[in-house]
């Protein structure tokens, strides 16, 4: 709960449900402490390799909001392992004690990675079949499998939700292969050129995080998402390159570098009418508007040292971009990263 959701949506009950307690459980693996209000009582609990047992005994919630993973998809079939301990085993874990607990609803963060290439043509919508093209997305198609059978088996009450590139304060900066606007951000903060994969031309959707926290909430407590799989935010669609021009008139400089292409989907937007009808969504925050705001509080962090992996899992076929001298070369102070964190 120390990551963009996560805190950002333990905020938002902080503020809107007064009688609500909060309670979170990180590894600050890829969150920071400093995300975290001190009114919620707080955890340092690695959900791959521990319990969270205690936890639930301690406190016994009614709901559970589980967003801890490590979203760093285009890097995921270079940690394999880690990718499915953190993903997918740790998920497994989350919903036994849901179950042996008595958790009203568990409410999962999956990925629009589930949709994967093998559909033609975006927008994807809820129905159509998981097809995911890497581990990342894998495991999260596997969570969601566990979490519906484990509704049809143990009666376990439960909304997954698909959340398409959700960004804002709070978001990651330092991790060197996930939150793409985060990156670029972090790049122009240490006077380097906003990194594109390919000519830029991939599209996607973003979603500025306080259109999504109302929806967050209702997923867990609202009885129209009982049981229901939705996608969350990503209505207004922007070429990567687009978005990049954009972010770069909002901080008043910065040049494009292009990259070599990574094996990725090339348009992947999604259908969003069912987050509107059962979970109230509504898109306020523009692309302009919501990269202003988290340019702002982008500014004012400290200069932390930026995340780089000791080593990957597997080196074959991994991306000249993502050799760890060449990151190490850009980053301003690394903190190395590895499968024991
Ligand atoms: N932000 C998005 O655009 C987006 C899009 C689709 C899906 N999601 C999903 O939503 C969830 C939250 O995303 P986010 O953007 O807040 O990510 P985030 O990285 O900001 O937050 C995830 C948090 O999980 C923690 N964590 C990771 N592994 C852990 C472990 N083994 N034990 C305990 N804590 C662990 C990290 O320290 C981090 O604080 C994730 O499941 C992600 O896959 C996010």
């Amino acid at each position: 709960m120390a990551g963009l959701l996560g805190s950002r949506l333990a905020d938002w009950i902080l503020e809107n449900q007064p009688d609500v307690r909060v309670v979170g459980i990180d590894d600050l693996s890829g969150g920071y402490a400093e995300n975290v209000d001190p009114r919620v009582t707080f955890y340092n609990i690695d959900l791959a390799t521990g319990s969270a047992e205690p936890v639930f005994e301690a406190h016994a919630p009614d709901v559970v909001y589980h967003f801890a993973a490590y979203a760093a998809e285009a890097l995921s079939p270079f940690i394999r392992r880690y990718n499915y301990s953190n993903n997918l085993v740790a998920t497994a874990g989350i919903v036994t004690l849901c179950i042996k607990h008595g958790v009203k609803r568990l409410v999962f963060t999956s990925s629009i990675a589930v949709y994967g290439m093998g559909h033609r043509a975006p927008p994807f919508s809820e129905e159509m079949i998981r097809m995911p093209v890497d581990p990342y997305g894998i495991a999260k198609g596997a969570c969601e499998q566990d979490i519906e059978v484990a509704g049809d088996q143990h009666g376990l009450d439960w909304c997954i939700l698909r959340p398409h590139n959700v960004y804002g304060a709070k978001q990651n900066l330092w991790d060197s292969y996930r939150n793409v606007l985060g990156i670029w951000m972090y790049k122009h903060l240490h006077g380097q050129p906003l990194s594109i994969f390919g000519d830029g031309s991939q599209v996607r959707a973003f979603s500025y995080i306080d259109d999504s926290l109302p929806c967050l909430w209702r997923a867990g407590f609202d009885a129209r998402a009982s049981r229901q799989i939705i996608n969350l935010g990503g209505i207004e669609e922007i070429s990567v390159k687009r978005a990049a021009e954009t972010l770069v008139e909002v901080m008043g400089g910065g040049a494009l570098q292009f990259l070599p292409p990574r094996h990725e989907v090339p348009h992947a937007f999604t259908t969003w009418k069912k987050s509107v009808e059962l979970l109230g969504f509504e898109h306020k925050t523009g692309m302009h508007e919501g990269l202003a705001k988290m340019w702002a509080w982008a500014r004012q962090q400290p200069d932390r040292p930026r995340q780089v992996w000791a080593s990957y899992e597997l080196e074959q076929g991994m991306y000249s971009f993502w050799q760890k001298e060449v990151l190490k070369a850009e980053s301003h102070g690394v903190k190395e990263f590895d499968s024991r964190g």
